[in-house]
């Protein structure tokens, strides 16, 4: 099994062309970014380079902070966007900078974890968020396996049904989903 990390890191150079050159997903993050009170703190998980979706939220009037466990991508987003606080590490064993927050983003992430991974992503984000907060992540609404192109990263999506059993059990209600021009789908989630 691929370490989605390690992967990424080994790929961070032609992600990041990629990534720069691409707007998918950004509309849906645009209008998700309407809904939140200014000021609201924010994590996004698996930021990457920052392009184009910490662009998105930088955008918004709200306060961020980051997480990612490529030191290439980690250093480019610190380039990039220098006022926000970023830890370059494994979500599965992150501190998440020991704060509770308003929203988290997620996007392209929790597929690339194996299952008992994501199941604990989703327990330790359910944790972090004030009552009432919003958790904007995608995941394929279909079950299934694949290899990631870019980085060779086996990943697994539990499928609509699943997610939704998980999130239900942690305290997140699925408030909408979305899919993009790219047929990415998002999870809107609020905590009950
Ligand atoms: C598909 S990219 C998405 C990046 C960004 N969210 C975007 O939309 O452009 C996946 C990202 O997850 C990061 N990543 C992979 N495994 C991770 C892990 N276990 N913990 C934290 N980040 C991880 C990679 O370094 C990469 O930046």
């Amino acid at each position: 099994m691929t370490d989605s990390a390690h992967a990424y890191e080994h790929h961070a150079k032609t992600f990041l062309e990629r990534r720069d050159a691409s707007l998918v997903g950004t509309k849906i993050v645009e209008q998700w970014c309407k809904q939140l009170p200014a000021g609201a703190t924010g994590l996004e998980l698996a930021c990457g380079g920052g392009y184009p979706i910490t662009h998105v939220l930088n955008s918004a009037n709200v306060n961020l902070w980051a997480i990612d466990a490529s030191p290439t991508l980690v250093a480019a987003f610190s380039s990039r966007f220098p006022h926000i606080p970023i830890q370059c590490e494994r979500v599965q064993t992150s501190d998440f900078f020991n704060r509770r927050f308003d929203f988290v983003v997620a996007i392209g992430l929790i597929f690339l974890l194996e299952e008992p991974d994501q199941k604990k992503l989703i327990v330790d984000v359910a944790r972090l968020l004030e009552p009432g907060g919003r958790w904007l992540l995608t995941a394929p609404v279909e079950t299934g396996q694949w290899t990631d192109t870019l980085s060779g990263t086996q990943c697994t999506s539990l499928g609509v049904d699943r997610y939704r059993q998980h999130f239900h059990k942690a305290g997140l209600h699925v408030k909408a989903l979305y899919e993009d021009h790219g047929k990415n789908n998002y999870y809107d989630l609020v905590s009950t």
